[in-house]
């Protein structure tokens, strides 16, 4: 009998996600490939099987009857490395001041920046790392991060160096996102300042980055703006992702068709044109729905008319200062609640969906034999929990890379 180093064995419901390995939408989205009493064989940090007959002898074995196993969350959009908290904004957002409010007094983003341009570098890393670790304990294994809070060259440089340290240094698995473009600074007009990020940052960055972003909004970055630093961002070979729509439609949805971005993010404002130009052109969307949660919004992106539109919708947290949240399992309560999309829909969303907006589908998102041993034990029987009982942490086991990190060691 082949000898393993993990057996995960008689889960009430191994969730695989196995099927097509391109972004998945419409019906495909509720299609989880779910294995009564399943079990996944790990070795070397690889599945090697997957399966309701899995005969190994494993070093651990890991008995998960009556729990569910899931693959591990990816997170496509995140801003985890910056310095400081903003949590005196709650009270004036409780006032009613709107995020371009506080943005436009010199408080949102321009504060933060003011705080990771005084960081030190370790500053920054331990900062990162505590928001890191609760991300894995709460069941991400990939994640994307941004840069965007240094609005100068130095500045960009430092956080994408230091998130490239901590994709060597954490667990977590880091794909980094150069976000110049993420505001203006107050001395200059966007178009000068449009001018710096494509002379002087893009070919100070290029190697640290795979994707380029830009902050496309009304009193930010205008679609033509926009579309230049998408346009040289991919001359330096960094692949265009979008801010888009998220406070007024500025046509960021179209943009994204038109410069053949991986994802488009945000969304709640596009029009159905737009929405259509993406899913005609593949373009992910990915929502966050935990922004406008944090900024008190009734309104949430329209989930279901982008689904219809045949759009591939992936979730992530958005975690930064204004929307300080690290679990991906409450973005699956948010999205189910708030944007009516299904627990099984919303899971897809969560991890292979998510995995294809980073292009990183073909190693993670699923549980399938050949892919990186990412793999969460859930504490429940049934992946419908997920969106159901809220308010604590059900992931029970994290296994990144075929290492068991959090949970308990069973004999
Ligand atoms: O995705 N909208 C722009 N950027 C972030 C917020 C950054 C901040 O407020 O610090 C977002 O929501
Ligand atoms: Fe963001």
């Amino acid at each position: 009998m082949e000898s393993v180093d993990i057996l995960i064995k008689n889960a009430n419901e191994l969730v695989t996600l196995q099927g097509k390995n391109t972004p998945r939408t419409k019906h495909e989205m509720g299609q989880l490939s779910i294995m009564p009493h399943g079990s996944i064989a790990i070795n070397d940090g690889t599945i090697v099987a997957v399966g309701n007959d899995v005969r190994v002898t494993a070093e651990q074995v890991i008995d998960a009857s009556g729990k569910t196993v899931i693959p591990g969350f990816v997170d496509p959009h995140t801003h985890v490395v910056f310095a400081g908290s903003r949590e005196f904004e709650l009270d004036m957002k409780l006032k009613g001041h709107s995020y371009m409010d506080i943005l436009q007094q010199g408080g949102g983003i321009f504060y933060t920046v003011g705080q990771t341009r005084k960081a030190s570098v370790p500053q920054l890393l331990k900062e990162s790392t505590r928001r890191l670790d609760t991300m894995l304990a709460h069941g991400t294994t990939t994640c994307e991060a941004k840069s965007g809070y240094g609005l100068d060259t130095k500045t960009e440089v430092k956080i994408l160096q230091t998130q490239n340290t901590l994709n060597q240094r954490h667990p977590i698995d880091i794909v980094s996102t150069f976000l110049g473009a993420h505001a203006v600074p107050k001395a200059m007009n966007a178009d000068e300042y449009t001018n710096i990020v494509i002379d002087e940052m893009m070919p100070a960055i290029q190697k640290l980055a795979t994707f380029c972003d830009v902050f496309c909004e009304e009193s930010v970055f205008t679609p033509k703006q926009s579309q230049r630093i998408l346009e040289q961002g991919k001359t330096h070979g960094l692949i265009p992702k979008i801010h888009a729509d998220e406070i007024i439609d500025t046509g960021g949805a179209a943009l994204a068709a038109k410069v053949g971005a991986i994802s488009a993010d945000h969304l709640l404002r596009s029009s159905t044109k737009g929405l259509r130009e993406m899913a005609n052109k593949g373009v992910i969307g990915v929502l966050l729905p935990g922004t406008p949660f944090s900024l008190m919004m009734s309104e949430y992106a329209s989930a279901r008319t982008m689904l219809d539109l045949g759009v591939s919708l992936a979730l992530a947290t958005d975690l930064n200062p204004n929307c300080w949240i690290e679990n991906m399992q409450f973005i699956v309560q948010l999205a189910c609640v708030k944007m009516n999309m299904t627990p099984a829909e919303a899971l897809t969303a969560a991890t292979f969906n998510a995995a294809c907006a980073l292009g990183m589908q073909h190693t993670v998102g699923s549980l399938e034999k050949g892919k990186q041993a990412d793999v969460l034990v859930l504490d429940c029987p049934s992946h419908k929990f997920l969106p159901y009982r809220v308010g604590v942490n059900l992931v029970s086991t994290v296994i990144k890379k075929g290492t068991v990190l959090y949970g308990s060691k069973q004999p």
